[in-house]
């Protein structure tokens, strides 16, 4: 089968499409055919060797696919072959064929295509972990997000919606802010200027916003803390922008808010039930409209590079997808 792997850390051009042996299932897992592979931030760190936690070399990038069961490993009971199904592989999602633990599947929607299924795991999954969980998102609050035309900022776009929050989205650009007006937000911040801080208070007042989502980080994680309500929520998401900010506690003290660390792999590793409850009210929330996944980009397997560098050069607009075989009419 083809592979894309990353047989040194560098640059999505040093990355190669090889031949590798079929991978055969063992004792828990499933044989997929990918169909589809979507990417994520994390992809761009891991092929760097900048991520938290690095698969030793080679392996293929790619965190979450949708295919077809080929193979049932032993133990295996509750999957049949030709089973259509997506999840999270937290590594080796760009192959034609991955062998994958069975309890990281699930069903696919019937309605739904391997590119849209592909893409479910890793941002929604984040982002209602986020908002759910770990801030307790109530109707009626505020919620800023940041990065809103990204992978899990319009994840959170939608979900802060659907769970009855005033979303207040703030990108780079007004295309991503048109993506996430589409996506439910009703108020919109273009900090191109660097003037987050100054347009939030425009918009809302002095009393600062109750919950903010932020996957950039960089200077613009200061503007948050700034932005931050009496008793408001600061969940730090990630730091697409590079730098990892530093944290004034004074804010912290001053707002008596909470900044809360979401890091959803290792969630779902320690709680795989509730992981598995969460994906079944997204699931439900995409059959029933109230979460339409966008796709930004489509590349065929071949064109992984193109595929990675939307994301490294700040272009992606919602969820950028490899699709591994094309798609059927
Ligand atoms: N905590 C978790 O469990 C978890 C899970 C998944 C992802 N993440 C993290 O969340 C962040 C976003 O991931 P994603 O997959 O949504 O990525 P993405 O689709 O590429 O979105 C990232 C967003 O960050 C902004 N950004 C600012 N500076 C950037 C830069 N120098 N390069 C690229 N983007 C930049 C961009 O928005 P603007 O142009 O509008 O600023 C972009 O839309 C990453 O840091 C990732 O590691 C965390």
């Amino acid at each position: 089968m083809r592979a894309v792997h990353c047989v040194r850390h560098g640059m999505p051009e040093d990355l190669v499409l090889a031949e590798v042996p079929d991978p055969v299932p063992s004792a828990g897992q499933l044989l997929i055919d990918v169909h589809a592979s979507s990417l994520n931030f994390p992809d761009v760190l891991m092929i760097q060797g900048k991520y938290q936690t690095q698969p030793p070399l080679p392996f293929a990038p790619g965190s979450e696919i949708a295919g077809v069961i080929a193979a049932i490993g032993p133990g295996v009971t509750g999957w049949q072959i030709g089973e259509r199904v997506f999840g999270g592989t937290g590594a080796g999602g760009f192959v034609e064929k991955a062998a994958v633990p069975a309890a990281a599947m699930r069903r696919m929607p019937a309605a739904m295509d391997f590119a849209t299924a592909s893409g479910l795991s890793t941002t929604y999954g984040t982002s209602y972990y986020a908002l759910k969980q770990r801030a307790a998102l109530q109707p009626g609050e505020t919620l800023l997000v940041t990065g809103a035309g990204g992978g899990v900022g319009i994840a959170a776009v939608e979900l802060g919606v659907a769970m009855g929050a005033r979303v207040i989205a703030a990108a780079s650009s007004e295309e991503k802010l048109d993506l996430a007006r589409s996506a439910g937000a009703t108020e919109f911040i273009n900090y191109s200027d660097g003037k987050l801080k100054d347009k939030v208070k425009a918009l809302i007042g002095g009393r600062g916003v109750d919950v903010i989502y932020d996957p950039v980080g960089g200077a613009l994680f200061d503007d948050c803390m700034r932005s931050i309500a009496w008793y408001g929520r600061v969940l730090v998401i990630g730091f697409a922008d590079g730098e990892i900010p530093k944290l004034p506690t004074n804010l912290v003290l001053l707002k008596s808010c909470q900044v809360i660390g979401v890091f959803y792999g290792a969630w779902t590793a320690r709680d795989p039930e509730n992981t598995a409850q969460n994906m079944r009210e997204i699931v439900a929330m995409c059959t029933d409209g109230r979460l339409k996944p966008r796709i930004g980009a489509r590349f065929p397997m071949e064109r992984y590079a193109e595929a990675l560098r939307c994301l490294m050069e700040r272009r992606a607009l919602g969820k950028v997808v490899l699709e591994i075989r094309a798609p059927q009419p």
